[in-house]
């Protein structure tokens, strides 16, 4: 989401005559497109900022300008805290972006934006066979450990005609894959639900792939799980982030589901979809996690195997609720958890990817292999990445091709295939 907030903000830059560059000392203008989900994404910003203390002062008139959520959630503060930083703009008010440059700008923009489903906005994309398209903004959920609520806002979603219009035009412009892009797209909800709009998506002619995340467990509906099944060109892959394995700690994070209620939403996939890759999120050393509430979520690792997790430490976000409970667990033992987690799915994750040796997978080439330039990268439709050997028999090879590939190598993180002869 943030990712695709800096292609609105580099697109509409460009739109009012600025040229983008990698080196802040040509910069005239510096913006921070910021991320406040954990604590370590906000010391590294704190320390970029940091580095252009001296560039400012020998450049006064370098402006430099903070957006996404840290800006949301420290407003004026940031002004205060770091005084050389001219703009503070939310995550809702990246529109504002175009008024930079005028004179009555009013430094800080964080108010709600309630038009923001409404509001279309250019986009300067960064890859030119995958694109991201907001389908719907903000949260409801307020799941007790996340700021995203209190950044991003309530649930607006988009129409679906400006939606579909946005990937017509990609379509024509030579993108091949979609990610339609929300805090939970299960509650999208406009004139379309979800279901309905993935089965206008996929007649979308030119595209070859759609994709979605984030799906909250909850909302998680049989027309969807048919849909997957049912539509062509989405596919059969779902983030799906459990976060614990404990039931009581599900509670007290907000989750509304139970670690049953979650298994059963696995297994009505796998029986729907056969092979679908299942990917989730997991928080270790939640408040009040005992070593038996942490146990149950190695158990699920291994119960559930899913094709690969993102696992984070718990880290205390200010305003949420669980930054005020009781029983906050030590740094050491969060790390120590959080590791053991990360090893346990490593191995998962490399016997997921070795069931794969031998098969023929259908890749979706990105673009050359950054390894080895004598290879293609592309990823499977269950989101694995694929070194491709190119085959002197086979014609050239060029991003956004869809190619058949034949496994021949499964290692931790990715695959090496090769091109099967047309
Ligand atoms: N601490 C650790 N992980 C968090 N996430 C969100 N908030 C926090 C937090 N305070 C994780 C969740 C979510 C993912 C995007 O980030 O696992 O699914
Ligand atoms: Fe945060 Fe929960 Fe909303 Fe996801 S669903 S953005 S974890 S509050």
């Amino acid at each position: 989401m943030n990712v695709h907030d800096s292609e609105k903000i580099a697109g509409i830059l460009k739109s009012e005559g600025y040229i983008e560059t990698d080196c802040p000392q040509d910069a005239d203008l510096v913006i921070f497109n910021t991320c406040s989900i954990r604590q370590k994404a906000e010391q590294k910003f704190f320390s970029e900022l940091g580095r252009l203390k001296m560039l400012k002062k020998r450049k006064p008139g370098l402006r430099i300008a903070v957006a996404g959520c840290i800006a949301q959630q420290q407003g004026k503060k940031i002004l205060k805290r770091v005084p050389y930083v001219d703009y503070v703009i939310g995550p809702q008010n990246i529109h504002m972006v175009r008024d930079l440059n005028k004179a009555n700008f009013a430094k800080i923009a964080v108010e709600d934006n309630l038009l923001i489903a409404d509001t279309e906005l250019p986009v300067e994309r960064k890859d030119q066979v995958r694109a991201w398209i907001n389908i719907m903004y903000g949260c409801n959920n307020f799941c007790s450990y996340c700021i995203v609520p209190f950044t991003r806002g309530r649930e607006q979603s988009r129409p679906s005609h400006s939606i579909l219009n946005e990937i017509k035009e990609l379509a024509h412009k030579g993108y091949r894959e979609v990610t339609l892009l929300g805090q939970n797209v299960n509650s999208y909800a406009s004139d379309k639900s979800f279901p309905e709009l993935l089965k206008e998506v996929d007649k979308i002619e030119g595209i070859r792939r759609i994709r979605f995340v984030t799906s909250h467990p909850k909302d998680l509906s049989d027309e969807l799980i048919i849909a997957i099944r049912d539509l062509e060109k989405v596919c059969e892959h779902i983030h799906l982030p459990l976060q614990s394995g404990s039931t009581r700690v599900l509670s007290l994070m907000n989750r509304k589901y139970t670690f049953d209620e979650y298994l059963k939403r696995v297994d009505a996939l796998r029986r729907n979809v056969p092979g679908i890759a299942i990917t989730s999120d997991i928080i270790a050393g939640f408040p009040e996690e005992s070593v038996y509430d942490y146990g149950l979520t190695v158990k699920a690792l291994h119960e559930i195997e899913f094709d690969g997790i993102f696992a984070f430490h718990y880290s205390k976000r200010e305003g949420t609720k669980a930054a005020a409970m009781r029983g906050q667990i030590a740094d050491s033992e969060k790390l120590s958890r959080l590791n053991e987690i990360i090893e346990i799915q490593n191995e998962i994750t490399e016997g997921k990817n070795q069931s794969l040796n031998n098969s023929v997978q259908e890749i979706l080439i990105d673009g050359p292999d950054e390894k080895n330039p004598l290879k293609m990268s592309g990823r499977t439709r269950g989101n694995k990445i694929v070194s491709v050997t190119l085959n002197a028999m086979h014609q050239p090879i060029k991003p956004g091709d869809v190619i058949n590939v034949l496994i021949i190598k499964a290692n931790r993180h990715s695959l090496e295939g090769e091109v099967i002869p047309e």
